[in-house]
């Protein structure tokens, strides 16, 4: 078979395999099966640009930078609905369709009410043209790279389409995608995300779709907002889009009577914790769309369709007593035991006091009776005290003075929420904690010592800091063993050392020694040192000892290196443990220094240059790494210190108006490559 029918053979039936999966949701190969074509097809594009399909189920994996969205007018407004919140509402509504009928039959559609945001999806002759986020109703902004990345999102339609097509729907985070998200953060020590909703709303806003595809969305789409001259009534329109290859929710129903709407509502508020995704309630809509068009809209809303919307379930606890954890940064966070309650369908005991002063506001004391929601967020949330049964000892909270794991006096930095233990050597969640820090996946990545496995070696002695580590011999782990129970559930799990897991661990410690100095850099757990700083620290300074010889003012004159960074920089190196356990980690072959890469040319001798558009010969990556490769910088928006902008098709006007502006030089590809020789 020719390369081309190879790439479109793989192509196809990749496409046919998201639509399996996420439409369908039945898949017919495995997702490490999927990947490893994916993989292939991805091989075959980059050797065939030519003939890569501009759909191709590799796009899904990002890679565009979008500085500004575009501003993108609506075709007609994007409107919300009416709510209702009880049943007496809801009839309510029932009667005003019944007058607004003059008697005349009708049916309902209900259908789930996705807690997400709002999205419009244009498909030209089949190929989805644009994606628009509802904005102001009117108008909204192009997104369109990167709903590209949400797999069940098809690029391209099937069967019997208009030629011009738009939908709408809603876009959304999956419970588990969320949690998993959430627990990356926990583990780097960052803020947790609220909610799914707004996670998958400040998801599709990010800049670089890149970033989007690596935090799943999905969707579903509800409404058919244009097709062309065939008009079809709601339920039949839903059924069209499916056909169509576009995800529709299975729930919805046609209903006869507001009873059957009703019924349907009660099913789902007891059945909504069993779904993946989170619901708020449920839409109904008048299905034909002649009475629909009859009937019309007010000022705000159409008045054939209403949401009803679940009450947030909240539920009555008492505070049995605070406790309070330490994170690995030292920070202290109170958290409330509660007596156990059921709420949306789990058994709640804990909920996060978040700080001192949340606990001053609140007023919260032992024994108060307490109020407790779950309003889409996961960690439930006290939002109301009840001090009416308070007897006379009751006392106000005292903040711990002392941290409850190591007894240090906690300090609270002028002008910061949270208390700290400043026993930063010694504590165990925090020695813990940067151990764990250390060994994940974008640090040393030694994956076979997950956070239980460290606890035994904490607790057995043998690691007590990084650089133990790199000392454990294989005899030593074997047979260790310890049972870790889940606060939460009571659930016990065994963690033990067997032949094959030391193993991996000797092994994957030993591999970590080739990991390079900025990652080894960020490993290390400096406050305020991320990933991005790290990087730019480590190639700035080159090695681990002129960093340490930094003082204020030569880190504070580092491009992006604040006086936060600096002085946390600082105030790490001048603990002498700190040093050593640096020294320990050299004699034990760790990277501590930048390899230079050896340059193919310095052609572009440190000239920023930004590729935009669609290319031919070369594929975005492949064009990045020749710049990188010959002494270029690649910089991603355009501005006056561009040097010159490498320019394939379809670059977007916007950018192409920015360069002539500010007088920045465009190339082609091929110009690009003679420059290069
Ligand atoms: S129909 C004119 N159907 O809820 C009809 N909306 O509170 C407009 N939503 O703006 C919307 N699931 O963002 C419709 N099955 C569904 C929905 C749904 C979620 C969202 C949508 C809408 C908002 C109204």
């Amino acid at each position: 078979m020719s390369p081309q029918a190879k790439l479109q053979e793989l192509t196809a039936e990749l496409k046919q395999h998201n639509y399996d999966y996420y439409v369908l949701a039945n898949p017919t190969i495995s997702d490490r099966e999927f990947d490893m074509k994916l993989k292939e097809l991805e091989k075959l594009e980059q050797a065939f640009p030519q003939y890569t399909d501009p759909n191709s189920p590799t796009q899904q994996v990002g890679g565009g930078i979008t500085k500004n969205f575009e501003t993108v007018p609506h075709s007609t407004r994007m409107l919300s609905l009416g709510n209702t919140y009880n049943k007496e509402e809801l009839l309510d509504f029932d009667k005003r369709v019944a007058k607004l009928n003059g008697g005349n039959a009708y049916q309902y559609t209900a259908e789930l009410k996705f807690d997400g945001f709002a999205i419009a999806l244009r498909y030209a002759d089949g190929k989805l043209s644009r994606a628009i986020t509802r904005g102001d109703g009117t108008q909204g902004d192009d997104v369109t790279a990167n709903v590209k990345t949400i797999r069940s999102i098809p690029h391209q339609l099937r069967g019997n389409y208009p030629p011009n097509l738009e939908v709408r729907g809603e876009i959304f985070m999956h419970k588990a995608a969320f949690a998993k998200l959430n627990e990356e953060r926990a583990n780097k020590g960052e803020d947790l995300y609220k909610n799914p909703r707004n996670t998958a709303a400040g998801t599709i806003k990010l800049q670089d779709s890149a970033e989007v595809a690596k935090r799943p969305l999905d969707g579903f789409l509800y409404q058919l907002a244009e097709h062309g001259k065939e008009e079809l009534d709601h339920w039949d329109s839903l059924q069209r889009m499916k056909e169509y290859g576009l995800p529709v929710n299975d729930a919805t129903q046609l209903c006869d009577t507001i009873e059957d709407v009703w019924t349907f509502i009660e099913h789902w508020d007891t059945e909504r914790k069993n779904l993946s995704f989170e619901i708020d309630g449920v839409v109904i809509k008048v299905n034909s769309r002649l009475q629909q068009q009859e009937m019309g809209f007010t000022s705000k809303f159409p008045r054939w369709a209403m949401s009803y919307k679940f009450e947030t379930e909240r539920a009555e606890s008492k505070l049995l007593s605070i406790s309070y954890q330490v994170g690995r940064t030292g920070a202290v966070t109170p958290v409330a035991n509660l007596e156990p309650m059921q709420l949306l369908g789990t058994t709640v005991k804990r909920a996060s006091l978040h700080n001192a002063d949340f606990i001053a506001e609140l007023d919260i004391r032992i024994g108060d009776r307490v109020f407790v929601e779950k309003g889409g967020e996961i960690i439930p949330k006290i939002v109301e005290v009840d001090a009416s049964g308070r007897g006379p000892g009751s006392e106000p909270t005292q903040f711990t003075p002392t941290c409850p794991e190591c007894e240090t006096l906690l300090e609270r930095p002028e002008g910061d929420a949270v208390y700290r233990c400043p026993n930063t050597q010694h504590c165990p969640p925090q020695v813990k904690g940067r151990i764990e820090h250390f060994i994940g996946r974008k640090a040393m990545d030694v994956a076979s010592l997950g956070e239980g496995k460290i606890d035994v070696l904490y607790q057995s002695g043998l690691v007590r800091r990084v650089a133990d580590l790199y000392s454990l011999q294989g005899e030593q782990l074997l047979g260790l063993s310890k049972s870790i129970i889940n606060e939460d559930t009571g659930d016990e799990r065994i963690v033990s050392f067997k032949e094959k897991t030391v193993e991996n661990i000797v092994g994957g410690i030993q591999a970590s020694k080739q990991i390079p100095f900025e990652r080894v850099l960020f490993g290390l757990g400096i406050r305020f040192v991320g990933e991005t700083v790290a990087k730019k620290l480590a190639f700035h300074f080159k090695n681990i000892d002129a960093l340490i010889a930094a003082d204020f003012e030569t880190l504070n004159a580092v491009s992006e290196i604040g006086g936060v960074i600096a002085k946390s920089v600082i105030d790490y190196f001048s603990i002498p443990e700190n040093r050593e356990e640096i020294e320990q980690m050299k004699v034990a072959g760790l990277q501590f220094e930048v390899i230079e890469k050896e340059l193919a040319s310095n052609a572009l001798d440190g000239a920023k240059i930004v590729v935009s558009g669609v290319f031919n010969r070369f594929s975005r990556n492949e064009l990045k790494k020749l710049i990188e490769d010959n002494g270029g910088k690649n910089v991603s928006s355009i501005s006056k210190s561009t040097d010159f902008i490498v320019a394939g098709d379809s670059m977007g006007p916007a950018k192409k108006e920015k360069a002539e502006k500010l007088g920045v030089r465009m190339i082609t590809e091929d110009e690009f490559a003679e420059m290069l020789g």
